[in-house]
């Protein structure tokens, strides 16, 4: 049985959630996926194999998987009238912006989804979802560049896919190599889920109230946009910029943080629930290095993020508060070599976290169907007061 119940009476219905997609141990740094520990997905899977696997409860066979991986490749285009959606936005739009209004505008397009029946109707609309997320996403891109638009090319798999219509151009197609596949491939792995975070609570939440899988999703995106969540990986490369650029040192920033001036943080450390390392950012931070080698580049940004680590780890101001790097701290590293803009850092988040917040939006439509989430309060406002006349105001 899963869903929301109420762990502490006393504060009414702060209830927890039950679910069986993923389990976090945040004192011992353990992340699985329906059982699987994270570890396991680093030379194996891809992130198609891992979204069913979140979404329908067990990994899929070969038939299984080439079929989803056929609906995908099926569902890769946008609907012609969607394209007149992104000449309206403006060049600079946040392309967080566009991506929650697009796949809240994709309920328009596909009113069979409104409501889902089964496994059936539950797989073409994550297929669909999760194959046009990424043609959304190299869209708000290739318009804030005043690029055309490029169109998917069914022979390519996910990650190559999307590379090709976020960099190709008409006269020439860009190549994905093997490197760059496997560590974007694993990257959004390693964002799939991440059981009651903000925005996957954000999605169960709009879900409770039986709105459709769209627009819950996009209000998703949303709550993940905020610096506190998934936005925090834009900020992690804006910190390394900043001590790269010799405006601070790394000893002056963390200084800056543990004494909380200008509300500075260190960006990509700390957890609500990790109190020990999360195991995505070790991966993460080893993808990094790799990814760099395989490239035979460097990137200083690396270095000065392992030397605030090196600090902060030995620092008693976050020993004692259990601040560790997050998933956040060297993701931006990958995705900078990568070439991806800083801006679309949340977006490939977004990406990323989709599956999850499908899984999580299904298993509470299954589960708590007629049952809407509403979070009690503790009031404490005024006493009865009563209405005063405007004459009578001061
Ligand atoms: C994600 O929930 C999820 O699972 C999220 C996520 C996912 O996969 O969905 O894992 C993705 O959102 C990762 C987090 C990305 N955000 C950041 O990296 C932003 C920087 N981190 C912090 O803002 C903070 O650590 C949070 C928001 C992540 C967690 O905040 P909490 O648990 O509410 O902790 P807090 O703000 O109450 O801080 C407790 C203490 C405070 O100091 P004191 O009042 O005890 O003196 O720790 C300090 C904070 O000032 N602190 C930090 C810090 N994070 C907490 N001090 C400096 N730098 C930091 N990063």
């Amino acid at each position: 049985q899963t869903g929301y119940i109420t762990l502490d009476p006393g504060y009414g219905n702060t209830g927890s959630c039950l679910s069986n997609i993923t389990y976090i141990d945040g004192d011992q740094g353990i992340l699985r996926y329906r059982g699987i520990p994270i570890e396991q997905f680093g030379n194996g899977p891809n992130f198609i194999e891992v979204a069913w696997l979140l979404i329908f409860g067990r990994l899929p066979t070969e038939e299984e998987y080439r079929g989803f991986a056929a609906d995908l490749n099926a569902n890769a285009n946008l609907d012609e009238g969607m394209k007149l959606h992104f000449e309206g936005f403006p060049r600079a739009a946040p392309p967080m912006a566009i991506l929650s209004a697009m796949i809240n505008a994709l309920s328009c397009f596909y009113p069979e989804h409104l409501e889902l029946d089964g496994h059936d109707s539950l797989r073409l609309a994550s297929a669909r979802l999760i194959s046009k997320i990424r043609t959304i996403a190299a869209y708000a891109y290739r318009h804030s560049q005043g690029l055309p638009y490029i169109y998917p090319d069914a022979k390519l798999r996910y990650v190559p896919n999307f590379l090709h219509m976020m960099f190709s151009q008409p006269y020439d197609q860009f190549q994905c190599d093997e490197v760059v596949r496997n560590a974007l491939n694993l990257l959004l792995i390693l964002h799939a889920d991440h059981e009651q975070n903000c925005s996957t609570s954000t999605v169960r939440m709009v879900g409770s109230s039986q709105a459709n899988l769209f627009a819950s999703c996009a209000a998703g995106v949303c709550a993940l946009w905020g610096p506190l969540h998934g936005g925090a990986n834009v900020e992690v490369l804006c910190m390394l910029e900043q001590i790269h650029q010799g405006n601070v040192t790394p000893e002056e920033y963390v200084r800056r943080a543990k004494a909380k001036e200008g509300n500075t943080r260190l960006m990509g450390f700390g957890h609500r629930v990790y109190k020990n390392f999360d195991p995505r950012a070790k991966m993460l931070g080893e993808a990094a290095e790799k990814l760099l080698a395989n490239l035979g580049r460097t990137d200083p940004l690396l270095d000065i993020a392992r030397k605030l680590e090196e600090i902060a780890l030995q620092d008693p101001y976050f020993i004692e508060r259990k601040l560790y790097p997050n998933v956040d701290f060297y993701s931006g590293i990958i995705l900078r070599a990568l070439g991806i803009p800083t801006n679309m850092f949340t977006v490939i988040f977004a990406i990323g976290r989709l599956p999850g917040w499908i899984a999580h939006w299904w298993e509470q439509n299954q589960t708590m169907a007629n049952k809407i989430a509403r979070p009690r309060q503790i009031y404490t406002g005024n006493g009865q007061t009563d209405y005063t006349p405007m004459a009578g105001r001061s």
